[in-house]
């Protein structure tokens, strides 16, 4: 994963530390906006790759089964001890051997996520998502993107992110379009206290596997 981890930017991998950054950015009222896009019903299954500390799993419907999947060890402790039973946390990378025992899913997320990720692990997580989805299924991801029209402010903090392969909205739209026929972007600006922009992807059509087991539990 191509990301800056010098001084400030280490501090991020801190759950406590990341989770207070987001929250003074404003990034949890977003959450729930974002959650309108995701889309999902109570009963539905959801697998949230590379989840951090899992935030967004308090705008989910109750009753959603949610899978998250991080391989940092601090952000998978702090989003067990915040959500226990609520969901299933697994600290590992998604690979395909670990989906071939979940089971297909309703939603895929993926969020701050490819921006971390050069073209071939970002084509290789799309494809991913693409398998892990059930027949109707969805991908979403959110990531900080290039605009031409981007305000400076925007521009100097979006260069500033940990994530050394941010795109513009084309960018991440082509490296969808490897796995998924329908491939709708979106510009997002003026979802946080500071002027930002960001590229929300709802993927669908993708090559979806039949519906497998019922998922392992690990603790
Ligand atoms: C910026 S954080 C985003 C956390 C969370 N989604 C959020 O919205 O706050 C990106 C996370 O993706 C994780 N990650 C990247 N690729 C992954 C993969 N293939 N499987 C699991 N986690 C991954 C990293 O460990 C990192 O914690």
């Amino acid at each position: 994963m191509a990301q800056r981890e010098t001084g400030l930017f280490r501090l991020l991998g801190a759950s406590k530390v990341y989770q207070a950054f987001q929250d003074v950015l404003g990034a949890e009222p977003f959450r729930r906006r974002l959650a309108g896009w995701i889309d999902v019903a109570p009963g539905q299954r959801v697998l949230d790759i590379g989840c951090g500390p899992a935030a967004i799993l308090g705008h989910l419907p109750a009753g959603v089964d949610y899978h998250g999947f991080d391989d940092s060890a601090d952000y998978i402790a702090s989003a067990r001890a915040r959500w226990g039973e609520r969901g299933h946390f697994w600290q590992a990378r998604v690979e395909e051997a670990t989906l071939a025992e979940l089971g297909a899913f309703d939603r895929v997320i993926a969020i701050g996520v490819l921006h971390h990720l050069d073209d071939d692990a970002a084509r290789s997580l799309v494809a991913l998502a693409a398998q892990a989805l059930a027949p109707g299924g969805m991908l979403v991801t959110y990531d900080p993107c290039w605009a031409a029209d981007q305000g400076l402010v925007a521009r100097a903090l979006v260069a500033r992110d940990r994530g050394q392969n941010v795109r513009d909205a084309h960018g991440y739209a082509r490296l969808a379009r490897a796995g998924f026929a329908e491939v709708e972007p979106e510009i997002v600006r003026g979802h946080l206290r500071v002027p930002y922009t960001a590229c929300l992807l709802r993927c669908r059509g993708g090559s979806p596997r039949p519906r497998g087991k019922a998922p392992r539990q690990v603790s």
